[in-house]
């Protein structure tokens, strides 16, 4: 599809396809709770991704119930399922996405030597032959349906040909070439598309779609130049999460389309200033932390600190910024409030950060935003963010922490006195530890007792001063299975507490067993 730019060049339309929700979530650590993915599937809709690829539906029970909650409820967006070639998994994927306005199967095989020679044992015919089948299968359920052929840049191109030849007769309307192990580069990708979209007959009836990792730095490069080779959607997701190094950075993808508009001739449908917000809401929901330096939404991708840069951004900012941080929605004043602030101010403040909220939970927020100025004078964007995305993620957990006493200081042992609100009963318990954050975590696991090993501790300030929140980052395995939580507060103890509790509350929302003894049965 041609479009004209605001300048009226012709300019090809780029679909965005986010897999956040799948390949983002895939990656250790990243686990959402099902309302996390639903608020991101809303976000993503609202901000005009085209396609939001929810989850794999035959993964879990979860997974299922994830993608067909998100089918039912995004307004806009395509809504696809994943699913391998394997009859249940597409009858599952089927069935997921069945009340999407738009739904679609994503249907994958292995198509590289090492993949049908290791993983797969099987002949390229009998691929061929479960392409032909499974297509078919998917396209009899859904009018959309996605080949992807994975392995695709480690599989010699003759190969590819008949696979995507067969995908598009059987049905498949978009054709997916990734680069699964991040292994291609630009001008290898770039040719690999060209090459394909020129010999397979049938390729002007299928949209061509690239999926990139990032094992070598080059996701957004090579998807970058899989347009120029002729691709059309871009498969990516907010922050670059995604297995192992990451996928294609979709903020970076849609900021690189529309700043270079002189040699990219593009456009997204992307409301690109609320990519900071996705960003924010995806750290929060996946509990992994953005990199300061990270392109368009790390904290100092848009911060000039060295004199020549900041006297140049004085007299002209676009001496030294290429892009302004408003159009990706990094607001230029940080209003400072304070706890005289009232409730209005609180309100408007929240629409502008983009947050719609409903009654209730601004009211939680609000008196959780009371609370936090009563200890701390000055009160950031930053940490209304905290607070916010904290307690979206916290209003259905099970375990709350009701309050936590600390005895620390020079003289051992340190004491942690915990009261917890288990489905509603509550219970206290004093533990002591190797240090204030050793005797917390004892309180939890006294009152909690659980299997699950911490993996990650991490704490760092919100923002500057003694009396910044601190943000805790706690991951914890159980049964193959990580799960990372973020917590704020002025008090390093009850943050880590709040952390903890956190991944607790996220184990146990994906059907760990945890022994919370008091908890109703
Ligand atoms: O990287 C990959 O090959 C994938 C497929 C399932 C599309 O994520
Ligand atoms: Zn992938």
């Amino acid at each position: 599809m041609t479009v004209s730019s605001a300048a009226g060049t012709p300019r090809d339309r780029v679909l965005i396809f986010d897999t956040t929700l799948r390949d983002g979530e895939q990656c250790p650590g990243a686990t959402m709770t099902l309302e996390e993915k639903l608020e991101i599937a809303n976000l993503l809709d609202t901000m005009g991704v085209d396609i939001i690829e929810a989850g794999f539906p035959i993964a879990s029970n979860g997974d299922f119930e994830a993608v067909s909650l998100i089918a039912s409820k995004v307004k806009n967006a395509t809504v696809a399922g994943l699913a391998r070639a394997v009859s249940i998994d597409i009858a599952r994927a089927g069935e997921a996405v069945r009340h999407a306005v738009r739904p679609r199967i994503h249907t994958f095989v292995s198509t590289s030597p090492i993949h049908l020679a290791h993983q797969m044992r099987k002949t390229q015919d009998e691929v061929v032959e479960i392409i032909i089948a499974t297509v078919g299968q998917a396209r009899n359920l859904v009018e959309d349906v996605e080949w992807s052929a994975m392995d695709a840049t480690r599989t010699s191109i003759e190969f590819l040909c008949r696979c995507v030849e067969a995908a598009i007769r059987s049905g498949a309307t978009t054709i997916n070439l990734p680069d699964t192990v991040g292994y291609a580069t630009p001008d290898e990708y770039r040719h690999m598309f060209r090459t394909i979209r020129e010999r397979v007959p049938s390729a002007d009836k299928a949209i061509f779609s690239a999926h990139t990792h990032n094992d070598l730095g080059l996701a957004v490069a090579n998807s970058l130049a899989a347009l120029d080779g002729g691709a059309r959607q871009v498969e990516c997701t907010i922050n670059g999460i995604g297995e192992r190094a990451g996928n294609a950075a979709l903020e970076e993808i849609v900021m690189a389309i529309r700043t270079r508009g002189d040699v990219l001739p593009y456009e997204t449908g992307i409301d690109a200033s609320m990519l900071t917000r996705a960003s924010k809401l995806a750290a929060a929901a996946t509990s992994f932390p953005v990199q300061y330096n990270k392109a368009i939404v790390g904290r100092n991708a848009f911060a000039h600190e060295s004199g020549i840069h900041q006297d140049g951004m004085i007299k002209n900012a676009e001496t030294y910024e290429i892009m302004t941080p408003e159009s990706v929605g990094v607001s230029k004043t940080s209003l400072v409030m304070g706890k005289h602030s009232g409730r209005n101010a609180f309100r408007t403040r929240l629409t502008e950060m983009g947050y719609s909220l409903s009654d209730n939970q601004l009211e939680d927020a609000f008196v959780r935003f009371k609370e936090l100025a009563d200890r701390k004078k000055h009160v950031y964007d930053e940490d209304i963010e905290a607070l916010v995305d904290q307690n979206i993620a916290m209003a259905h957990d099970r375990i709350k922490l009701v309050s936590l006493s600390i005895v620390a200081g020079t003289r051992g042992p340190q004491r942690a006195t915990m009261k917890l609100q288990i489905d509603g009963t509550v219970v206290t318990e004093e533990q002591e530890g190797n240090g204030p954050v050793d005797a917390t975590f004892n309180a939890i696991k006294a009152l909690v007792p659980h299997e699950a090993v911490l993996e990650l501790y991490q704490v760092h300030a919100v923002t500057t001063g003694t009396d910044a929140q601190a943000e805790v980052s706690v991951r914890l395995s159980a049964n193959d299975h990580s799960v990372t939580s973020r917590a704020a507060d002025p008090d390093t103890l009850v943050a880590s507490a709040q952390a903890y509790l956190g991944a607790l509350n996220k184990l146990m929302s994906r059907g760990a067993r945890l022994h919370a003894q008091h908890a109703a049965e």
